[in-house]
């Protein structure tokens, strides 16, 4: 999974050569396409390429355009005409807050980025070694033979206590994880609701719901206030990613305000922890569904730690592992939906797109079509081995997208995720119990509804 420089051309015609997008078939009066996608939305977007490279949607009144080709969603990713905005990020703004590098756009957005990366480069990681490495390993040690394991909370203590163990250096992180796991579960529900449909006022009537979500926004925020308020109490300032959002400057060398500073950790914590949590999930239903693939992950990690346990050095050895992984992010992309915002009149694959248009695509539907994969649905790791990867074209597998906007968080997650299935795999063989539910639960990610499973252990 490695990501090209090359840039493809946003715009490559001149204005007079270029078309109008088709507009998808499907629509009914007045709601257009929006109950299609509120009802069935991965299975609308996945069905969307039929009908063309770049097509219309009608969701109520507006138009918004969808496309639907690995280049395209490249170009689009790639080109300075567009920036972060539409559906998604206006309604996660509400969330995240408008002064994070998630939602900001231009000079403000560089110099966020600025900030956080040295936390996420590659020569950073090892560092976070030994805490990935513990907490990998204090999970299976967690989990009791026999025992129902509610991979929903298990996979959230885990993502929150990492990301915060690495990046905030924060100690007892269990409450916390518990109080930030439910509280993005019922703002991220509440967010999605608000982005798929729309009621705007409606949403601030004092229904029970609309109290529940703002509880927990409330919580979320207040969250992160503390996490804030004890590093300063602490007068510490530990080599980390909280420490450079503290001491940033603006463009003027000034300090950054109290709102960003908020703001940052939050537009890190949450997409940080959600992410990871509903990749977890489904990596434990795969080595659930796919014995043979959890027996081979197991092999391939005795094979080279002999039999001791497994350490953070060993994840660059651990390629079948590594493909599991993958191929567990193609199939249930964490992002399965993003959205963007045209800056400027302009065009993709010859399709005309008017300044102020809204953009989406789907990692889902780009990252299970056919014309892309052989055997598209088939989970299938050996397809990332390096004779065949070749088969894949540019853009089709971008879970963490591509361009300016590109996750900057790709290898953290990566080396965290192989190392958790490494360590699980070697301990346990997983089996669902009755009442365990694996259909997708579609929100602002993926995830499974409530996957419930037994460990087994291998010995
Ligand atoms: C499996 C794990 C993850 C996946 C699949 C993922 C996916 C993504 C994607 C697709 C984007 C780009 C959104 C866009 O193009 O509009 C993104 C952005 C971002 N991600 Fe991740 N992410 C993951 C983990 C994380 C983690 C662990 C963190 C932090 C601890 C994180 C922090 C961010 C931030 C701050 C951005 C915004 C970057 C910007 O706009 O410049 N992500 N992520």
């Amino acid at each position: 999974m490695t990501v090209e420089s090359v840039r493809p051309e946003a715009h490559p015609r001149v204005a007079s050569e270029l078309r109008e997008p088709p507009l998808a078939g499907g629509g009914i009066p007045l709601l257009g396409h929006g109950w299609k996608l509120a009802r069935d939305p991965l299975a609308f977007m996945a069905g969307l390429r039929a009908h063309g490279d770049v097509v219309r949607l009608k969701l109520g009144p507006k138009t918004v355009y969808a496309v639907t080709t690995p280049d395209l969603t490249g170009a689009l990713a790639l080109s300075p005409d567009f920036k972060i905005d539409g559906p998604l990020w206006e309604s996660l703004e509400g969330l995240l807050g408008k002064e994070g590098v998630a939602t900001a756009n231009g000079p403000r957005h560089r110099r966020q980025r600025r900030t956080i990366q040295p936390a996420f480069r590659l020569d950073a990681i090892p560092a976070y070694g030994p805490i990935m490495e513990e907490e990998a390993h204090a999970l299976t040690e967690r989990w009791q033979p026999g025992e129902t394991v509610d991979c929903t909370s298990e996979s959230f203590r885990i993502a929150v206590r990492i990301a915060a163990r690495c990046l905030l250096r924060g100690d007892y992180m269990d409450e916390r994880a518990e109080r930030l796991c439910n509280a993005l579960a019922t703002v991220f529900r509440g967010m999605y609701r608000r982005m798929v449909i729309p009621l705007g006022p409606l949403y601030k009537l004092p229904l029970p719901a609309n109290r529940e979500f703002n509880r927990a926004l409330a919580d979320l925020h207040l969250l992160v206030d503390e996490i804030v308020a004890e590093r300063r109490a602490t007068g510490q300032r530990p080599d980390d990613l909280l420490t450079a959002l503290l001491e940033a400057k603006d463009e003027n060398g000034d300090p950054i305000g109290e709102q960003e500073i908020h703001d940052q950790v939050v537009a890190i914590v949450t997409p940080g922890s959600e992410t990871v949590a509903s990749t977890i999930m489904w990596l434990l239903h795969v080595l659930a569904e796919h014995p043979e693939h959890a027996d081979r992950v197991c092999a391939e990690v005795e094979s080279v730690t002999g039999g001791r346990p497994v350490a953070f050095q060993d994840v660059r050895s651990l390629r079948h592992t590594n493909n599991v992984v993958v191929e567990a992010m193609r199939l249930r992309p964490a992002v399965w939906i993003l959205t963007r915002r045209a800056v400027t009149d302009t065009s993709l694959g010859g399709y005309r797109i008017p300044a102020g248009a809204d953009i989406i695509y789907s990692p889902y539907a780009i990252q299970r079509d056919a014309k892309s994969y052989a055997d598209n649905l088939e989970f299938d790791p050996d397809r990332w081995l390096p004779e065949r990867v070749g088969d894949v074209p540019k853009y089709a597998m971008s879970p963490f997208s591509v361009g300016n906007r590109k996750c900057p968080s790709d290898h953290f997650s990566m080396a965290q995720l192989t190392l958790i299935t490494a360590a699980l795999s070697t301990k346990y063989r997983f089996e669902q119990v009755p009442g365990s539910n694996d259909a997708t639960r579609v929100g602002i990610t993926l995830r499974p509804q409530k996957l419930l499973l037994r460990p087994v252990p291998r010995n």
